[in-house]
């Protein structure tokens, strides 16, 4: 189920590029994620039963348990302009917003805008743009527009606080990949770095759209689908700004175990590799060093001499905006869950497999 294709967004020409307001561009502008652990690690521990998943697990979204057939999962996303048509801008704001929903199993029901724009210097139709374009989104995905808070800030800022509904004993999480789980990823990799040379006017026009389209189609066919072979998801996250490497790393640590990837199966989007030098982010970097203590890349393509390889590198730590399902998949039930895919024009590459903890969390051979 895609958006349609990348130039479907109303276009509004602002004197200023939408991405002129921001620093750095969707979840690359998140907090690093060492200075995260480090920031929250000194709050006290809350005490509620009723808490079935919060943060410390690093887990997508928190699951709240109401009684014993309902639990409510919540999560809040927001970012800087990733995309100059502000409709568009709108609408992957909306289906980033909603990805962490879709990754707990959960069914998104409520939203409540977040957002941040300049008093002055802006049209007030971007502004609306913006909005309609994540409304359509939350149409879409059959979730009710609530509310929300807006505040002046010379940075523009939109995303969403979403709250959806789970069974207390059906949700997903990224500590339940099982030895022997077949790993899936149901997006291509590289919006980072795409977005990037999007601002700098430098990306081919197929590699935008691509990643354009990808980023505002929601991870709801890819959910449902999964939803429908029982017993099927092991461990389930989202790939956004932490990178692949960064959230496949996260899940291996909840899990306890060790993902092997294959750097050949991973999906990348369209001249992307060609695209790294000089679009590399900041959060990039940063994920980079976090996560690569934990990583051991043994792939001939990575650990060449020439440059290609550190280009395959970057995009491994790519912060990505809307990304893709990580799935652990019981290896029986891969046929039946891909079959559910295809069913629902999800593109699920099968990435790896998940084997007992070895010395590194993420093996990418
Ligand atoms: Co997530
Ligand atoms: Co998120």
């Amino acid at each position: 189920m895609t958006s349609g294709d990348a130039s479907a967004g109303r276009a509004i020409a602002p004197e200023k590029r939408l991405t002129d307001y921001s620093s750095c561009g969707g979840c690359a502008s998140k907090l690093a994620a060492g200075e995260l652990s480090r920031v929250l690690g000194g709050l006290p521990l809350p005490i509620d039963s009723r808490v079935l998943v919060d943060y410390r697990t690093h887990d997508d979204a928190g699951v709240y348990k109401i009684d014993e057939q309902t639990a409510i999962v919540q999560t809040v996303d927001f970012f800087t302009p990733i995309v100059d048509d502000p409709f568009r801008y709108g609408q992957i704001a909306a289906a980033n917003a909603l990805s962490d929903v879709y990754a707990m199993g959960g069914k998104p029901i409520t939203a409540l805008a977040v957002a941040a724009f300049p008093s002055k210097d802006i049209d007030p139709r971007v502004i609306e743009s913006v909005f309609a374009g994540g409304l359509s989104m939350l149409r879409e995905a059959g979730v009710a527009l609530l509310g929300g808070h807006t505040v002046r800030d010379t940075e523009i800022k939109f995303g969403y606080a979403v709250t959806g509904t789970v069974h207390p004993d059906r949700y997903w999480s990224n500590a339940g990949a099982r030895v022997g789980d077949v790993l899936l990823l149901t997006k291509p990799i590289g919006t980072g770095i795409v977005t990037t040379a999007i601002k700098f006017g430098r990306a081919p026009q197929a590699s935008a759209d691509a990643a354009i389209v990808s980023m505002s189609t929601l991870n709801r066919a890819a959910a449902e689908a999964l939803g429908t072979v029982e017993g099927a998801v092991g461990g389930c996250t989202d790939v956004t700004g932490f990178s692949l490497m960064g959230h496949a790393s996260e899940m291996a640590a909840a899990s306890r175990v060790t993902l092997r990837l294959r750097l050949e199966a991973i999906p990348f989007f369209p001249g992307v590799v060609d695209l790294v030098p000089g679009n590399t982010t900041g959060g990039g970097a940063t994920n980079r060093q976090h996560f690569s203590k934990g990583v051991e890349l043994t792939a001939s393509a990575l650990t060449a001499a020439d440059p290609s390889a550190e280009n395959l590198i970057s995009l491994l730590y790519d912060p990505q905006t809307s990304g893709g399902l990580l799935v652990s998949i019981d290896p029986g039930l891969v046929d039946p869950a891909r079959r559910a895919l295809a069913a629902r024009g999800v593109q699920a590459a099968v990435v790896g497999v998940v084997e007992a903890r070895g010395p590194a969390l993420v093996t990418v051979g």
